[in-house]
């Protein structure tokens, strides 16, 4: 199974993924996990990540695919992955057509988490008190949303051409929303293949 969970910030991508992944036996790969991982641990890959983080903006394309190429080419995704929050831009979507390609693979589902602007910047509010991210600040928050309504969004239209998007209401409890998404992907499968 190799699927991608997008959706705007606070959406509950990460809080969606490890189930999601998890009843599939698959890895799941958070571009955003990675890059704080790095972050973290001072490397220059955190350095250069930190720049744009910090600032609500996305990491340059060629950073962030070469990234994810060295994370898919690891043996635990070989045979699936779950990826959160990549691709982001249409360049990124292109990127990774090349990289399964080159793998003779294909992707299976694309899940489009949505939730209100509201609700969205309630739960990153109530996170920055929780967790104190970064990033999780009002002005940056409103950043974050606009960079993903200009850049990212626009991609759900992509995946919709290819008959592979199931748009899924991220408003309710966790339970509820990580049984939709799967009741999504059993439909999404379930639907004719067309000529
Ligand atoms: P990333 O960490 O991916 O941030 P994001 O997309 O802004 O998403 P969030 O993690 O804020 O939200 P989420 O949808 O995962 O929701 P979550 O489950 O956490 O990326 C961070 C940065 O890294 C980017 O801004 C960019 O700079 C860079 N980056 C990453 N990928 C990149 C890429 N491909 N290209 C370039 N740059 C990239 O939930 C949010 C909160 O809501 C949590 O507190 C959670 O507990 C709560 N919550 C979740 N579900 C529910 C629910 N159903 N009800 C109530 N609360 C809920």
């Amino acid at each position: 199974m190799r699927l991608l969970l997008m959706g705007p910030p606070g959406a509950g991508k990460g809080t969606q993924a490890a189930a999601i992944a998890e009843r599939f036996g698959v890895p799941a790969v958070s571009t955003g996990d990675i890059f704080r991982a790095n972050v973290a641990g001072l490397t220059p890959l955190g350095r250069t990540a930190r720049r744009f983080m910090d600032a609500g903006e996305y990491v340059p394309d060629e950073v962030t695919n070469a990234m994810v190429a060295d994370r898919l080419a690891e043996a635990d995704c070989d045979a699936g992955f779950l990826l959160d929050g990549y691709p982001r831009t249409l360049q990124q979507v292109t990127a990774l057509d090349e990289m399964l390609e080159r793998d003779g693979a294909a992707l299976d589902a694309v899940v489009l988490l949505e939730a209100d602007p509201d609700e969205l910047v309630r739960r990153l509010l109530l996170r920055a008190q929780q967790q104190g991210r970064a990033d999780d600040t009002d002005a940056v928050i409103r950043r974050r949303l606009d960079v993903y309504a200009g850049e990212t969004a626009p991609l759900a239209a992509e995946y919709d051409g290819r008959r592979l998007l199931a748009t899924v209401d991220g408003l309710g409890a966790v339970d509820e929303v990580a049984q939709r998404i799967l009741a999504a992907l059993a439909s999404l499968s379930a639907r004719p293949v067309s000529r």
